[in-house]
Formats: C-alpha cells, structure tokens, sequence
C-alpha cells in the first residue's frame, strides 16, 4: 500500500525572527533534508519516501513549514527532529520555540482500501476517496503527533482492511493430525443426559452451570489425569494468577484492541461510606427491588474485567525482569478460577457458556525452549487422547488465539507461533467442539510486559487452555453415562456417581 503524509505546522517563536536569524534556519533545513531526516531509513528507500521539508517561511514569529514524506521519517517525526535542531539555531538570536501549531495534516493511502475499514474516530475531519485509494484529512495536535496517532491509525487501517479481505474467507484452518476412529457408544446430548440426571442445574446468572457432585468428580477425575501425565512429567509448577484484570494488563496483552463486547465488566464503588449507601439499601428495603441505576451512580470504572485469557494476569509476576538462563524454560499452571466472556446469543449446553473452568498451563524462554515444550505438551496430549480417554479427536492450526481475541486474522509470518486447537467430534450433533489449544505466543507478551533473558536471547512463551467443561462435554458425548464401559482409567478415577440430592 502506497502511504504519503503531508504536514503544514508554524512553529511559534518568542519573538520576531529576525532577518539575520533566516540564512541560518535556511541552513537547518538543508541539514535536515540532507543528514538529519535520513537517520536511520533503510538503504533501499526512495527519496521520495523519506521526509523532507518541501517549502518554509518566517514571518514575524511563526516559522511555516511544509513537510511531506512517505513511510520514512514521516512528516511528523522529520517535524520534531526539525524543531531540536533548530532550537539552538535560534537559541543564538535569543529566540525560543514556544509551541508548535499544525494547519494541515493529510495523509494518503492508495491500494485497494474497502471504504469500510476506514474508522469512524473524531481525529478524521475528512475522507475522501477516488480511484486510486483515499485522502484522511486529520484535526491532530502536536501531542496527538507525539504520541503517533497518524500512525496507529494507518496501522489501524491497514488491519481492518487485511480483516476485510479475509472476510469472505472461512476461518484460517488446517488440519495437522487426526486420531485413529472411535466406535460410537452415546448419541445423546450429554448436557441434556445431566440435566435430566439432577448432575447439573443452570445458574441464576446467564451461561452458568452449577455443577453437582457428578459432574466435578468426572472434573477431578480429568484434573488427575492433566496432573499426572502431563503436567508434572513435564515440570510445571502451580501458581495462582489474579482473575481480576485491569486495562493495565489488557493494554499490554492486547486484548484492550479487541475484547469489549465479550468483557464482564468490574467497577468498584467511589466510597464504602456507609451513609453514601444508605438510600441505595433503603430503596431495597421499601421496595424490594435492586436500584441498579441509583448504584450505576456511585460506581467508578469499569477499571477492568473478569479474567478472559487466564493467562494475560500472570505477567506483571515477571514484567520489567530480566530471568537467569537457568530458570528457563519456566513452567507454570493455574487452575484457581473461573474464566468468564459474554458469550450473548451463542450459548450452548456446558460447552459454550459465560463461566468456565480452565487449568491454563504457560511457559517462557528462549524460542527454541518455547517451541520445544509446546512440541512435548502435544506429544503428552496425543497419548492422554488416544491412550486414556479414547477420544476420536483431531488438532488443526488455527489463527493464534492472542491474534483472534484482538479481532485479527490470518496466521503470523513465523511459522513457528500459532496456536493448536483440539477437536473431539460430538455423535449427537456430528459437529467438532474445539476441547483446548496449545499456542507459541513468540515474542508477544515478553515484549508487551518488558520481559528479557539474562543471556540476551529474545524472550518467547506458550500457554495452553485445558476446558474442563469442554473435555467434560466431549467425553460424555462420545462415551455417554455408563460408566463401567469407559476407558478404565477415567471409571476408576471416577468411581460411582455420588448421589447426594433427591427432589421430591
Ligand atoms: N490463553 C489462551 C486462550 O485464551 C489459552 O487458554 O485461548
Ligand atoms: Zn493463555
């Protein structure tokens, strides 16, 4: 894609320029087009593409620049580098730079850009389109320039578009391997079976099961296996992340481009006075209904939101740190909470719900140690699989989750990150139900969250979402309820069902 940015700015003096300060500005800026914008551009670039100031004037105490650029030094980084070189050019006449007022900021975008992967944000004033690609005519001030707005906002354009065109398409997809074929022994619904069997009864809130005696023994039962056979065999270690999540972590995981119409939000009051409460549990009390916009009125945020990813909330343990080679690879699980996404018109049975349970496994080190434990956990897995559950299952390369949750798609360039989804088939529906993953995040979150390795080498990690509903869903599917016909393993971890309620 074609990409020009072109920039008009006056830079605002302390006083007057003076006639003799002019020669020498004129010099600054054949210093800058010459040497100063060229820093750091690569070889190849086309001078075109490299910023330069096109034209200037002083007139009394504004200095009218007109800069335009491609995608090298781009014309708001060639002005701030401009402004510090000039500085104490003017500094000689006693003059200061006191502010800085841009009067046109347009940038250019040719290639085939759909009309709708143009944002709708207030710093576009304009946009308009011809045969070629678009002109954005921006309302951005000097901060907004620091701060690389026009930046984001190409980059932003640039992934909706790619989003765009792949829309048509079906999800990235590819199958890497698939189990040996299972006889069919149940073509039941399973969450169907339960529910009939008082195992499990819904939730007073939406997408959530309360899960009886039953069903978490069979939970357990999987928890034993994951412990057993994969997770100590391959030295992780357990830990417990936070499932409260702020925008801080999201910001730095990414999530905070995409996650909003799946988050449960969290806010907390503005003050736990009782007396600023007071109304709020009269009302309640006098009417018996919840004042739900009275209490709107005195919460602050949301600051955050239930954990989403179970992983992102670990990092700050390692953020800023630099780890000794000899921890690496570090691996770690947690499996202290729920996990909870607005999953609105999409819930189904136990297996797509807003709350779950998940034993959420990551590791980090070098690339090689990364990809190496992934390759060990799939190897793990395929045997629990196929040797424990008997599970008819198989596994397909999918878009990285972390590239999905933040609306992206497609697969990364490296071919070694990406993620791995487990797929079990469902008798009772025909259809495949993705039962966890296994991913190398690459450098991802080790850079988001500023974590670096004592020998220099570039920090990578992995993580892995075991479904306990998921793998609960899948097992019953394909192996149903009588439980002396199960793999004997899971029967025997199970044991008998604890009836423990009876209505009458
Ligand atoms: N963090 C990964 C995910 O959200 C694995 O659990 O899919
Ligand atoms: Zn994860």
């Amino acid at each position: 894609m074609l990409l020009r940015f072109s920039l008009n700015a006056d830079l605002i003096t302390s006083a007057d320029i003076p006639d003799e300060a002019v020669a020498a500005i004129g010099q600054a800026v054949d210093e800058a087009n010459k040497s100063t914008f060229q820093r750091g551009v690569p070889a190849e670039a086309e001078p075109n593409d490299i910023g330069r100031i096109m034209a200037w004037n002083a007139a009394g105490t504004a200095l009218h620049l007109e800069i335009e650029s491609g995608p090298y030094t781009r014309a708001h980084d060639a002005l701030f580098r401009f402004r510090k070189q000039l500085a104490p050019v003017l500094g000689r006449h006693r003059i200061g730079i006191r502010s800085i007022e841009v009067t046109a900021f347009t940038v250019r975008l040719e290639g085939t850009i759909d009309p709708a992967a143009i944002p709708h944000l207030p710093m576009i004033r304009e946009t308009a389109a011809d045969e070629e690609g678009i002109t954005l005519t921006l309302d951005v001030s000097p901060t907004d320039l620091e701060n690389k707005v026009p930046d984001r906002l190409v980059r932003l354009i640039e992934e909706k578009a790619e989003a765009h065109a792949y829309g048509g398409k079906a999800e990235h997809w590819e199958l890497i391997y698939e189990s040996p074929k299972q006889p069919v022994q149940f073509t039941d619904d399973p969450t169907a079976e339960m529910l009939k069997r008082g195992w499990i009864k819904h939730g007073a809130s939406r997408g959530q099961w309360i899960f009886g005696p039953q069903p978490v023994q069979l939970f357990r039962a999987f928890e034993t296996i994951v412990i057993e056979e994969i997770i100590r065999p391959l030295g992780f270690s357990e830990m417990i992340f936070p499932k409260l999540v702020p925008w801080e972590v999201w910001k730095r995981s990414g999530h905070a481009k995409g996650v909003y119409p799946e988050i449960y939000y969290v806010f907390t009051p503005k003050t736990r006075d009782p007396a600023y409460w007071e109304d709020v549990a009269d009302y309640y009390k006098v009417t018996g209904e919840v004042p739900v916009e009275m209490i709107r009125d005195r919460l602050d945020g949301p600051i955050g939101g239930m954990c989403y990813a179970q992983c992102p909330p670990f990092w700050p343990f390692v953020q800023g740190e630099t780890l000794a080679n000899d921890c690496l690879p570090a691996r770690v699980f947690d499996r202290s909470g729920t996990s909870h996404r607005y999953e609105s018109g999409g819930i189904h049975g136990i297996e797509r719900v807003d709350e779950f349970h998940r034993i959420e496994v990551l590791w980090l080190g070098t690339a090689d140690q990364t990809v190496e434990v992934a390759d060990r956990l799939h190897e793990a897995y395929t045997r629990v699989f196929d040797e424990l559950l008997e599970l008819e299952w198989r596994c397909a390369r999918v878009t990285p989750w972390f590239m999905a949750q933040e609306g992206l798609v497609g697969v990364s360039e490296n071919e070694s990150i990406g993620t791995r989804d487990y797929e079990a088939i469902l008798p009772y529906s025909n259809g495949w139900l993705e039962f966890q993953n296994v991913s190398v995040n690459g450098n991802k979150y080790p850079k988001g969250f500023n974590v670096k390795i004592q020998s220099g080498a570039e920090c990578w990690s992995g993580c892995s979402g075991i479904g306990l509903e998921r793998w609960t869903a899948a097992f019953l599917a394909q192996k149903g309820f009588d439980v002396s016909k199960w793999p004997e393993r899971v029967a025997k971890l199970m044991g008998e069902p604890e009836e423990v309620f009876r209505f009458l």
